[in-house]
Order: C-alpha cells, then structure tokens, then sequence
C-alpha cells in the first residue's frame, strides 16, 4: 500500500454528472472517494444517502468508498450504507449515544471502522476505543461545507493522535482546508490520509495536474 492516500470528497464535485466527476478524479490518481453524508441536524447543511452510493456501485464504481456520517441516528445509516457499499463508515462521537456500540456494528458487518473527531473534540474519546478503530479522521474545519480555511491548532492536534497510534494499524486522515501550500506540513505533523474537496474539483488546473503536484508536494518528505 502507498504511504499516502489521496481522497477525494465529493462535496466539491458537480453533481450534474456526479460518476464522471468520479471516474475522472479516479483516473487522475486519487486512491479514496470521499462521501460525505449530511443531515441538516447534526450539521446545517443537507446532502446524500445510501441510494446514490448504491447507484454508483451499480453502474461500476469499483475504488474504495469512505462513507463520512454527519448525522443524527446514525445505527440506521450504518447498515444502509454498508449494504449500498461502503469500504469504510466513519462516525463522529457526537453523533451516536453508544458509541462502542455503534462502532461495533460497522466492524460485525465487515466493514472498516473510523471515528472522526472535531476541531474541539478531545482525544479522551479513543481512550476505550482505539482498539476497534480501522482509521480516525480529524476534521481540521467545522464539519458542514467545502471551502473552509484549515485550522492552525490543528497541525499539534494530529502529532498527538500519531503519537497514541503509535504502531497500531489506523490510518490517521485529515479532512477540511487542505491544499498544495499546506499538506507537506500536515504530512510532517502525522497524517497518511488527505480529504481533499475544493483544492482539486473547483481548481482551474485539470484533475490530474492538481493530483500530480499533491504527490511531488508529499514526495519532498523523507
Ligand atoms: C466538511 C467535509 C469535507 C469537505 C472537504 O464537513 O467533511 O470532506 O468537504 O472539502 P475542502 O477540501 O474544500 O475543505
Ligand atoms: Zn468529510
């Protein structure tokens, strides 16, 4: 496997002809489809569900897909979008009153687990958890819509969860304002994995360019 996945959140692409804006990132290179899932509860803005990601898998979408959930009642989503397709299903703290259970109800269906955490949500959370946890996303914005500025207390935010993964097999993503001029910095700081919405669809640069110049940015790390 790469030691630096490219994920690319659909957030940001248009929705008028949604599977060619992601074959077309996918034949760029991005290696992850980034599907984020909102409800207009749990963050104020209102988005996609199961059916659409059924659809893609049905018309021959085949890469991995994080299903990201920000939403209220969220056991039901789980097993919908594990059952449309989902690689991976991540869940935010906040959103689930039984958390373990939660998690352990993606994890007995098979699919990959991640828990995502807030800008302002402590690393207590993975005390108890970190043991069922495929991956954790760091939401680096308020989670909600594309576009956001990266947030500076961020970067120590991820050295500190590296440092508690420690050797552990979890991928450590970061989602929300990354770009070319800051994900060097968010490579150094731990991350492995990079949601990336409006730097790569609502760049004048064609797909590839923008997905070639992230990989040469991340390949001055040694
Ligand atoms: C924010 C979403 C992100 C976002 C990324 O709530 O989870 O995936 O769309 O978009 P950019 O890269 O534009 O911040
Ligand atoms: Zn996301």
């Amino acid at each position: 496997m790469k030691n630096n996945l490219i994920a690319a959140s659909i957030l940001s692409a248009n929705f008028t002809y949604l599977g060619k804006e992601i074959e077309d990132v996918l034949k760029a290179g991005v290696d992850i489809i980034h599907f984020d899932v909102m409800d207009n509860h749990y963050v104020p803005n209102l988005t996609i569900g199961p059916l659409v990601l059924r659809s893609l898998r049905e018309n021959g979408i085949k890469c991995l897909i994080d299903v990201h959930l920000m939403t209220k009642n969220i056991d039901n989503l789980i097993i919908d979008f594990i059952k449309s397709g989902a690689s991976s299903i991540i869940i935010h703290p906040e959103s689930s009153y039984h958390l373990d259970k939660s998690i352990s109800l993606i994890k007995n269906y098979g699919c990959k687990a991640g828990l995502a955490l807030n800008p302002s949500t402590s690393l207590n959370c993975l005390e108890y958890l970190i043991h069922k946890l495929d991956l954790i996303l760091v939401m680096s914005v308020n989670p909600g819509f594309e576009g956001q500025k990266f947030l500076n207390h961020i970067y120590e935010k991820i050295f500190q969860i590296k440092k508690i993964i420690n050797k552990k097999n979890i991928l450590l993503e970061v989602d929300g304002g990354i770009n070319i001029n800051n994900i060097k910095k968010i490579a150094i700081s731990g991350a492995n994995v990079f949601v990336i919405g409006s730097a790569i669809f609502k760049n004048k640069m064609p797909y590839y360019k923008t997905i070639k110049n992230i990989r040469l940015k991340l390949n001055t790390i040694f």
